[in-house]
């Protein structure tokens, strides 16, 4: 049976602004401690199963030593080696796995799979990359953005490019934390107006030309033009995409000091050029890094609570 109070953090919107406030908060402090070689083990003899049915580097790695350096340990599933790949049901799946972990990180496709493996969940589920959203990522950019500038409350977020996963994420982020989201993509790519809150229009401002888009941002953010399990569309999204590369002419327009993002893996020459992603405005190691201290924030969060 499903565990109402168990919390979940399945997109951005699962968490109000004050929570968020916390758990930047409690990045930060578990960042320090971390490079202080400090031990803290609030999540001693707690395990992690961590579901992969796509690939990843920074998201195992990260949730994989985030686990190790609270105490716990994280047992690593993929499709192919579990029978969740040879048709055993989401749902009885969440049971069994859930009966012999604490919390569980998934990265799939479809956001209805994560959705039905937490409704039969015993302990919390985290995503860990959707077709539709990617919350761990778009809580670690903003944990950069404030490390790096200030609150981003009425700060604006370039997006350009494709509407994806970390998007719709940005567009979920700015309705809570009170900031807007400057959306440029080709015309066949545009937002699936069903998948945006009825208040997103108050955040949202969407572009035609990429540069519109930049104007005045304080963060310009892309992301691959084919996401994983789009492969097939590879070709046709290379042309489609041409002209939504953020390059310098791009960074000019935005505000001096405007930081530059992405989520990673990145391909220079296409979202972006080399000149801006290993350029002065770019934090994409820190976003990177701050995977892990996020991400052990969430998981002490979801487990112990404010501490
Ligand atoms: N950004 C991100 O989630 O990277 P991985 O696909 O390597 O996990
Ligand atoms: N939008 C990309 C992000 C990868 C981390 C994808 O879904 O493949």
């Amino acid at each position: 049976a499903s565990n109402l109070a168990v919390r979940h953090y399945l997109q951005f919107t699962d968490f109000s602004a004050d929570e968020y406030a916390y758990l930047l908060e409690r990045s930060a402090f578990l960042k320090a401690k971390f490079k202080r070689y400090e031990t803290w083990h609030p999540l001693h003899d707690r395990t992690l199963a961590m579901i992969f049915e796509k690939n990843s580097t920074r998201t195992r790695l990260s949730f994989e030593a985030g686990i190790h350096q609270l105490g716990g340990h994280a047992v690593f599933l993929n499709t192919k080696d579990t029978q969740l790949g040879r048709g055993e049901p989401v749902e009885d799946a969440a049971q069994v796995i859930s009966r012999m972990t604490d919390i569980i990180m998934i990265r799939t496709f479809g956001q209805d799979i994560i959705e039905r493996f937490a409704a039969h969940s015993r302990v919390p589920v985290i995503n860990g990359l959707t077709n539709e959203y990617h919350p761990c990522q778009v809580l670690a950019d903003i944990f950069t953005y404030v490390e790096h500038r200030d609150s981003i409350k009425g700060k604006t977020v370039a997006w350009v490019g494709d509407a994806n996963n970390m998007a719709y994420t940005w567009i979920q982020a700015a309705e809570i934390l009170d900031f807007k989201v400057h959306f440029s993509a080709p015309s066949t790519y545009q937002l699936d107006q069903k998948m945006l809150s009825p208040n997103a229009k108050k955040h949202l401002t969407i572009f035609e030309n990429p540069i519109d888009a930049c104007r005045g941002a304080d963060l310009v953010t892309t992301d691959v033009w084919t996401s994983m399990g789009y492969e097939a569309e590879n070709q046709i999204r290379l042309k489609a995409f041409k002209g939504w590369m953020v390059n310098d002419d791009l960074m000019t327009v935005a505000n001096s000091g405007a930081l530059f993002m992405h989520c990673l893996p990145a391909h220079r020459g296409e979202e972006v050029s080399a000149s801006v992603i290993d350029g002065p405005q770019s934090v994409v190691w820190d976003e990177a890094e701050n995977r892990l201290h996020v991400q052990k924030a969430l998981m002490e969060f979801l487990l112990c609570g404010k501490l």
